[in-house]
């Protein structure tokens, strides 16, 4: 049977909170074999690292959103990095810049984004990397920090080819999310088709974004797999080969073989 990774997912939003555990059934069910579950703050972190300490399949990444940089403590960086060091936590993530919902303030989300990208670097996590109509405050940031040292993943990639190339060149994995099922994704199904097989990881971002035939509904890892047959498709590729270079480039980048 075909291995799947979902390298980002948010299982401990209250979306699952009445059957978390057949969602990570049916998951299992369909050959989704690793979860990257993150937190968005630093209580929601550490509901993550639990979860993973309940199931084989699941690791843990921890992070500050940008949604959350607004109100962070003033020992968030010192929590978090305590946090990184327990069991099963494989990155710091996510972090990055959101200038579609601007819920926190811009320049707090810039500070807040460099002070993690600076703690990745001193205890040598991978990063995942939030990026929404922040292209260029993103680029600029990664190369000034050297975001790209420790590797990590441009998640629910929504920039065009020329920024992929960027993040290649920085050492950065692009994932892949639901919206590539979408019509008018003409952009991001142009980076699905370009991107080199070692650099592409997929996931489903849910509770949010499923992809079709599930969009608008709450989405959940099993529905991976929609993603990785509309790639396959746009590639000509075989959906299974996929399925298995992005669970390898999953663990690879997570650090897990
Ligand atoms: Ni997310």
């Amino acid at each position: 049977m075909v291995s799947i990774a979902d390298s980002h997912a948010h299982l401990i939003d209250k979306a699952f909170k009445s059957d978390e555990e057949e969602v990570i059934k049916r998951a299992q069910d369909k050959g989704v074999r690793l979860i990257i579950n993150l937190g968005y703050d630093l209580r929601t972190s550490l509901a993550a690292v639990k979860l993973a300490e309940d199931y084989n399949s699941i690791y843990a990444s921890v992070g500050i959103h940008p949604h959350e940089a607004g109100k962070v403590p003033d020992n968030y960086q010192e929590r978090l990095k305590k946090l990184a060091q327990k069991e099963k936590v494989v990155a710091l993530g996510e972090i990055g810049l959101d200038y579609y919902r601007d819920l926190s303030p811009r320049e707090k989300q810039k500070e807040v984004f460099r002070e993690l990208l600076r703690v990745a670097r001193e205890i040598r996590y991978p990063v995942i990397i939030h990026d929404r109509e922040a292209h260029d405050d993103i680029l600029k940031i990664l190369e000034e920090e050297k975001g790209g040292e420790n590797g990590g993943v441009l998640h629910c990639f929504s920039g065009d080819w020329n920024m992929a190339q960027k993040c290649i060149d920085m050492g950065f994995y692009i994932s892949i999310a639901g919206p590539v099922t979408f019509k008018k994704s003409d952009k991001l199904q142009e980076v699905a088709k370009k991107l080199p097989l070692n650099r592409m990881l997929v996931e489903t971002d849910c509770p949010y974004l499923a992809p079709v035939p599930f969009r608008g509904k709450r989405n959940e890892p099993s529905y991976v797999k929609f993603t990785l047959e509309r790639i396959a498709s746009l590639r000509g590729d075989r959906w299974e080969d996929l399925a298995q270079a992005t669970y390898d480039n999953t663990r690879r980048v997570f650090n897990l073989d």
